[in-house]
């Protein structure tokens, strides 16, 4: 299978979830990249049974728009029973590293209000130690050489990601080098910097379910 049918499975495998598990009239979080673009797709299939989705992206907004799918405020939403979205890491304990898209901190506040994180990935993404992808951080422009920095006394290589700037008109910083073995640890270390959003380290909420697309079909973590 290639990687882009690893995908569409696994996507597939979590609308089927979604339709399965999340009582009819939810409001469904989605996120950000291709897999999530995938899980767009397949969710379009029944989007007449749920209330709407919250996007991560401005780009997810569009995708799901496309489709038809009512977009709802995140302020206006008190309850999202399950949130979908991809990882460019994923180790044993399901904590993530994401933002390769540089969606992060969208992503981790709609997944803050979720109840449910489940993420889905190809057998790529499955790590024993998080650390190769580097960790996006993103961070307010003014504090970008200060937080570099910062990021440098951890032992990493930040590295500002050219002509990008996010939905939130921010920079990102890709941070090198690292061997992440204490993930939350690090993820509270970089976000107390002055000058940081937030980091693509996904451990104080990592996934609650991880669909693993593979060779032998989906496989499932909890
Ligand atoms: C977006 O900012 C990211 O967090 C993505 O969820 C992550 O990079 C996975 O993307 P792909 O599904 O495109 O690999």
């Amino acid at each position: 299978m290639t990687q882009d049918e690893l995908k569409q499975a696994v996507a597939q495998a979590a609308a089927d979830y979604v339709a399965r598990e999340v009582p009819a009239g939810s409001i469904i979080g989605v996120g950000t990249g291709s897999t999530a673009n995938c899980f767009i797709d397949a969710l379009a299939a029944h989007k007449d049974r749920y209330a709407g989705a919250v996007a991560s992206s401005e780009a997810t907004r569009k995708r799901l728009e496309g489709h038809g799918i009512p977009v709802l405020d995140l302020n206006d939403v008190t309850h999202i029973p399950v949130y979908v979205d991809g990882a460019d890491e994923i180790d044993g304990g399901l904590n993530m590293i994401k933002g390769g898209g540089g969606a992060l901190t969208r992503e981790k506040i709609v997944a803050a209000v979720a109840e449910r994180f489940v993420c889905i990935a190809d057998g790529s993404k499955r790590v024993e130690v998080m650390g190769r992808f580097p960790l996006p951080v993103e961070v307010i422009p003014m504090a970008r050489a200060q937080v570099a920095r910062e990021l440098e006394k951890l032992g990493g290589k930040p590295v500002l990601r050219a002509g990008f700037v996010t939905d939130n008109g921010n920079v990102i910083l890709d941070v090198h080098g690292l061997r992440i073995t204490d993930p939350k640890g690090l993820e509270a270390r970089i976000n107390q910097m002055v000058g940081v959003v937030t980091n693509g380290l996904f451990a104080m909420r990592p996934a609650n379910l991880l669909l693993l697309g593979t060779a032998d079909g989906v496989k499932s973590f909890i």
